[in-house]
């Protein structure tokens, strides 16, 4: 008879044989920076998360740091909104100041420990700064102008990389936008700049909690920009518009629901694959844990292993810290 249970015999067996595994540099922490806050606010939605005041980031980063984690990847949200989003691409804006922080941070801590410091990431939109809350300036009648918006893009990728900032990830879903972005950025000499496009990012509920992560005042949704849940041919399609248009790395986002998107992406990117375990999918493995109803470490570990499986090569997820410390 043929007996698979063989290799599933001893927790050294098992060990030995596992396809896939985690490890601290594949992960990447998504870190919140709130303008004006005197002390870090925990979320609600998202038990253990704060938004960092600009003091407490440069802890988190070192804390990243002292992990091994692969990255961090910047959110700011500034005192004050409006409909151009003018914060994004001030220089000293609070995102482009987390950015400076970051940088400083992690370098000190690679200093000190002789580790890899993170790589710092910022992410590249304008929601966090538009009094309306989308992603894009408007045109008069309240539409989402694509291509209004890539100019106030290029703009900040420059602001970001004369920041600091060593990998961009522009998360608008507008179109032409990583082809503008790599120009700007060559344009000015930041050639060393990466971008992580967010090339299939749908139009999702699992994104709630984040709303709350970064003060969103969004009314409405974005689903005249971001995809929708039932395609998956689109989302390959959006892939490969960004591989075209030069990105160095492009996600899945939200993960757990768009495995399917997640392995067909993986099977025909050239460059690194990755995957966004998204705030909801914190907030409900989080809320059941919390309710007795899950066993919380297992669950964390298994929906983490299986966007890895799926083909994710790196996965920003709020557990990063705490897997770090469980896999070490
Ligand atoms: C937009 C952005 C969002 C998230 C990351 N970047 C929100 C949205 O598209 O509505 C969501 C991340 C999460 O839910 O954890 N800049």
């Amino acid at each position: 008879m043929i007996r698979p249970r063989r290799l599933r015999s001893t927790p050294q067996m098992r060990r030995l044989v596992a396809e896939t595994r985690l490890h601290a540099a594949d992960l990447v922490l998504p870190l919140f920076v709130k303008e004006g806050l005197t002390e870090p606010k925990p979320l609600g939605s998202m038990p253990g998360i704060v938004q960092h005041t600009e003091e407490s980031l440069a802890g988190a980063v070192a804390q990243a740091a002292a992990a091994g984690l692969g990255g961090v990847m910047l959110f700011g949200i500034p005192a004050h909104r409006d409909a151009t989003g003018s914060q994004a691409d001030a220089p000293d804006g609070i995102l482009n100041r987390a950015i400076r922080i970051a940088r400083d941070a992690a370098r000190d801590a690679a200093a000190g420990t002789g580790r890899p410091a993170p790589v710092v990431m910022a992410d590249l939109c304008l929601d966090e700064f538009t009094d309306h809350g989308h992603c894009g300036v408007l045109t008069p009648t309240g539409d989402v102008d694509n291509d209004a918006t890539l100019v106030r893009y290029a703009s900040m990728a420059l602001t970001q990389a004369e920041a600091g900032a060593e990998v961009v990830a522009p998360s608008g879903m507008m179109d032409g936008q990583v082809a503008v972005i790599r120009e700007a950025l060559d344009d000015a000499g930041h050639t060393g700049v990466s971008i992580l496009a967010y090339s299939a990012k749908y139009a999702s509920a699992f994104y709630g909690p984040f709303r709350e992560a970064v003060d969103s005042t969004l009314q409405g949704d974005r689903r005249t920009y971001q995809m929708d849940s039932a395609n998956f041919r689109e989302g390959l399609r959006e892939a490969d518009l960004d591989l075209a248009e030069g990105a160095d790395m492009v996600m899945v986002k939200p993960a757990g629901s768009y495995l399917d998107v997640l392995a067909a992406v993986a099977e025909r990117s050239d460059v690194p694959v990755v995957a966004y375990q998204v705030s909801g999918e914190y907030a409900m493995i989080e809320a059941a844990a919390a309710n007795g109803w899950i066993d919380r470490r297992g669950a964390v570990l298994e929906s983490v292993l299986g966007i890895r499986r799926a083909g994710a090569d790196i996965v920003l997820t709020y557990w990063a810290l705490e897997i770090a410390d469980w896999i070490r």
